[in-house]
């Protein structure tokens, strides 16, 4: 909720937990304010250790509390009214241990108090080392955050103030604070129309059988999870999945291909986005029966001989009659993936097509994670390092974002 005395550019709360990384921190509050915000700062107790609240006071012009009992601090703004002013609350860096508290629903600290009571939008940016990174638990905290709408940016790969190398460092000031212009709708999510499809698509062979594939629909889910969060209006196409439709977006189920084709082109014409994400089978039985195929029916002996005809291309279908639209395609494939996607972007025309490489069991259909390669249209090729799905989800936002120009 946006405060009726907010600046325009908005209250940032800068919440400093005790990381290596808060040595950035001063940095980023002068990007902040740069970009018109106004910042207040609050720190851990183990943050004090690493940076001055004194520094952080001196640069925001307000007091940087760091304890939850003082009777003087309580008395100039209190915790509760800290939550309240903020419009966004900053994390960063976030430790592995106040990730916990966080996901724990702990308050035994002026940080984790506020972070509980605050009904802001929340981005962290965890920063630590490689190991406790990959943890089970610190990648579980995350993941429960992020399903209840906690935004993450990062954590980027590199050589760690201990000694390791590999994702831990914190994200760049630069990052942070175009991030939290984002989610303060400095930018243009609010009012664009997105429309995702996402699942397998289910052919019917007859009453109970169909051909059908292994996509759980998980990374078509997190993207319109994802475009919701930053403010767009979000339409998701779904085949037959039982995950739960993300907050803020308008969920229609489909079965078959024809479905799918008919409900995204209704939603087309009113889109400014289309990711098409889910797996539509190529082929659909060409006489489905309407009663279940009996074994007896069938010679003895003798096998079931199935005729398949072609589905629709709903993507090269879109792609054709795109306007002025951004259209990202998905393809799965399980060798040659960069050229195998370099020549299915050529055949669909679309903006921007992302390949996952099916072969790995770290990626692709029904895990949390994936590991994906951005082909554009004039053979560049980004490759993403293996990210949680909800993660590449907001680098492909942050992608069609520059497709679209709204960051500048
Ligand atoms: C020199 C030093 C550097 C540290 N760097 C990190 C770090 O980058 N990330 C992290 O999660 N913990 C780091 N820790 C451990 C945290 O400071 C520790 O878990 C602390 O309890 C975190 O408290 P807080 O979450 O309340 O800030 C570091 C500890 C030391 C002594």
């Amino acid at each position: 909720m946006t405060s009726a005395a907010s600046p325009p550019n908005g209250h940032v709360l800068l919440a400093v937990s005790g990381g290596i990384a808060a040595y950035k921190v001063p940095e980023l509050v002068r990007q902040l304010g740069r970009a018109g915000h106004e910042v207040r700062c609050i720190l851990t107790e183990a943050a004090t250790r690493f940076v001055s609240p004194m520094v952080l006071q001196t640069l925001t012009g307000a007091p940087a509390r760091s304890e939850l009992f003082d009777a003087g601090e309580e008395g100039e703004i209190s915790h509760i009214e800290l939550a309240d002013w903020a419009d966004v609350v900053l994390v960063a860096p976030a430790t592995a241990d106040l990730l916990a508290r966080m996901a724990g629903g702990l308050a035994g600290d002026l940080v984790s108090t506020v972070l509980l009571a605050t009904r802001a939008p929340v981005l962290v940016a965890p920063a630590m080392n490689v190991n406790m990174w990959r943890h089970p638990a610190t990648q579980r905290n995350l993941e429960r955050l992020r399903e209840r709408g906690v935004q993450v940016e990062g954590p980027e790969a590199g050589e760690l103030a201990c000694g390791w190398e590999g994702e831990g460092r914190m994200s760049d000031p630069t990052a942070l604070a175009g991030r939290v212009g984002l989610m303060l709708g400095g930018h243009g999510w609010r009012g664009v129309g997105v429309l995702v499809t996402a699942g397998g698509t289910r052919e019917p062979i007859d009453a109970v059988r169909a051909v059908t594939n292994r996509s759980s629909g998980k990374m078509g889910f997190a993207i319109a999870a994802e475009a919701a969060r930053r403010g767009a209006e979000v339409v998701l196409v779904a085949g037959p999945c039982s995950l739960e439709t993300p907050p803020g977006v308008r969920r229609v189920d489909v079965e078959t291909a024809l479905e799918m084709e008919a409900a995204v082109h209704e939603s087309f014409e009113s889109c400014h986005v289309a990711v098409m994400s889910a797996a539509v089978a190529d082929f659909r039985p060409a006489t489905p029966s309407e009663r279940k195929i009996k074994k007896e029916d069938l010679a003895p002996g003798a096998g079931l001989r199935l005729e398949l005809v072609p589905n629709p291309d709903i993507l090269a279908g879109i792609s054709a009659r795109r306007g002025d639209r951004v259209v990202v395609g998905f393809a799965a494939e399980s060798h040659d993936v960069i050229e195998a996607a370099k020549r299915k972007l050529a055949r669909k025309a679309c903006d921007l097509l992302v390949a996952n490489d099916i072969s790995r069991s770290d990626a692709g259909f029904d895990t949390d994670t994936n590991a994906v390669f951005l082909v554009s249209p004039g053979g560049q090729v980004e490759e993403l390092p293996l990210l949680s799905k909800a993660e590449v989800a907001a680098r492909l936002l942050d992608r069609i974002e520059k497709l679209r120009g709204v960051v500048r």
